[in-house]
C-alpha cells in the first residue's frame, strides 16, 4: 500500500474531520501518499481528487461537517460510474480507499473492491448509530448531546407554560438518538422505529399526568417511528387530549452539525488510525468499529444497517423515572 484515497459519503456527521485527519496523518507518518476525494464517490467519478499533506488537515479536529464535503452518488451504483472512478484512481497510482460513511457507502465500496483491485476500509460515520459491528458511530455522541441541549431548553419553556411538547429527533430507521436523549432529558414517552407503540397506553399515560397536573410533559419521537414523526403524534394527542396545551418541535439538521464531542473525536481518531493499520497488515474490505472499547473489524458486506433489538429495560427505565 503506497497511496491511500480518503472520502466522506452519505449524510455528514460531526467527527468526520477528525477521522480524515487521522487517516491522513497516519498514512503520511508511514511514508504513504494520502489523497482526498471531494464529495464522496461523485468526486471519484468527476476526478475531483487532490494530494493531501499534514497541513491540509490542520485545525479541523474540532470542526463539524467535512472538509472533503459529502454526497450520495447514484452514478457510483452503475458499473459505468465505478469504471470511471477506478480510472481516476489508477492514473494517480492510488491503490487503496478509506470510506467514511454509512451502510449505503459500504455497499458501494464492497462492489468496487470486488470489481477492481482496490482494497477498501470503511469507517462508520453517521449520527444514527445504526450500523452492525460498532458500539459507536462517528457523530452519534455529538448529535445526541445536541438533542439533549435543545430538549433541556424546550423543557424550560414547557415548564413556564405547563405545556406538553412533542419533540422530534433524527433517526429514519433507528431510535438511538431518541432513546438516549429522551432518557437523558426525563421524557415521559419515547417513540422509536424498533418497537410498536401502544397509542392507547400513551394517551392514557398523558391523561393521567394531565390529571395530576404534572408540570412538564415531554414526548420524544424518532422521525422514523411508525406514526411518521411528531406532527402526526401531536394530531392524535390533540384529538384525544384537547385540554393539554400541546406544541411540536422538530429539531432537524442542527443534530448533524457542530463541534464534535470528545468521544466522537476520540473514536474518529482511533478508527482513522486503525484504518491505515488495517491496510498495512492486509486486513482489507472491513469496517473498523469499536465493540466493548476494543477495535472490531466487520467484513464490509456484514456492516449493514441493523434494526437492533432494544431491551425492554430501556422502556422500564423511561416509565419508572418519568412517573
Ligand atoms: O442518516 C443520518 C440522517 O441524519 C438521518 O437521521 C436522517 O433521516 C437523514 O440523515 C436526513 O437526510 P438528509 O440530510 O438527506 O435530509
Amino acid at each position: 500500500i503506497k497511496k491511500i484515497a480518503v472520502l466522506t459519503s452519505g449524510g455528514d456527521s460531526p467527527g468526520m474531520n477528525a477521522a480524515i485527519r487521522a487517516v491522513a496523518r497516519t498514512g503520511i507518518y508511514h511514508g504513504m501518499e494520502v489523497w482526498g476525494v471531494m464529495r464522496g464517490y461523485s468526486g471519484m467519478i468527476d476526478d475531483d481528487i487532490f494530494k493531501m499533506d499534514s497541513r491540509t488537515v490542520a485545525n479541523i479536529i474540532q470542526r463539524g461537517g467535512t472538509i472533503l464535503k459529502t454526497a450520495r452518488s447514484k452514478e457510483f451504483f452503475e458499473p459505468e460510474g465505478r469504471k470511471k472512478a477506478y480510472a481516476n484512481l489508477k492514473k494517480r497510482g492510488i491503490d487503496s480507499l478509506v470510506i467514511i460513511g454509512g451502510d449505503g457507502s459500504f455497499k458501494g465500496a464492497q462492489k468496487f473492491s470486488n470489481e477492481f483491485d482496490i482494497p477498501c476500509i470503511g469507517l462508520p460515520g453517521t449520527i444514527d448509530k445504526d450500523i452492525a459491528g460498532s458500539d459507536f458511530t462517528i457523530g452519534f455522541d455529538t448529535a445526541v448531546n445536541t438533542a439533549v441541549e435543545a430538549i433541556d431548553k424546550i423543557r424550560d419553556t414547557a415548564d413556564a407554560h405547563d405545556r406538553l411538547f412533542i419533540v422530534e429527533v433524527m433517526g429514519r430507521d433507528a431510535g438511538y438518538i431518541a432513546l438516549h436523549s429522551g432518557i437523558a432529558t426525563g421524557a415521559e414517552n419515547i417513540l422509536i422505529p424498533e418497537t410498536k407503540t401502544d397509542i392507547e397506553e400513551l394517551v392514557a399515560n398523558l391523561t393521567e399526568k394531565e390529571r395530576r397536573k404534572k408540570l412538564v410533559n415531554l414526548v420524544v419521537v424518532a422521525e422514523g417511528d411508525e406514526f411518521g414523526g411528531a406532527n402526526e403524534i401531536a394530531r392524535i394527542i390533540k384529538e384525544r387530549l384537547p385540554q393539554a396545551d400541546t406544541r411540536v418541535c422538530i429539531l432537524g439538521h442542527i443534530q448533524r452539525g457542530g463541534s464534535p464531542t470528545c468521544l466522537d473525536r476520540l473514536i474518529a481518531s482511533r478508527m482513522g488510525y486503525h484504518a491505515v493499520e488495517c491496510l498495512m497488515t492486509g486486513k482489507t474490505n472491513v469496517m473498523v468499529g469499536v465493540v466493548n472499547n476494543k477495535m472490531h473489524y466487520t467484513p464490509l458486506d456484514k456492516a449493514v444497517k441493523a434494526k437492533q433489538k432494544i431491551s425492554e429495560d430501556w422502556f422500564k427505565i423511561v416509565k419508572i423515572l418519568a412517573s
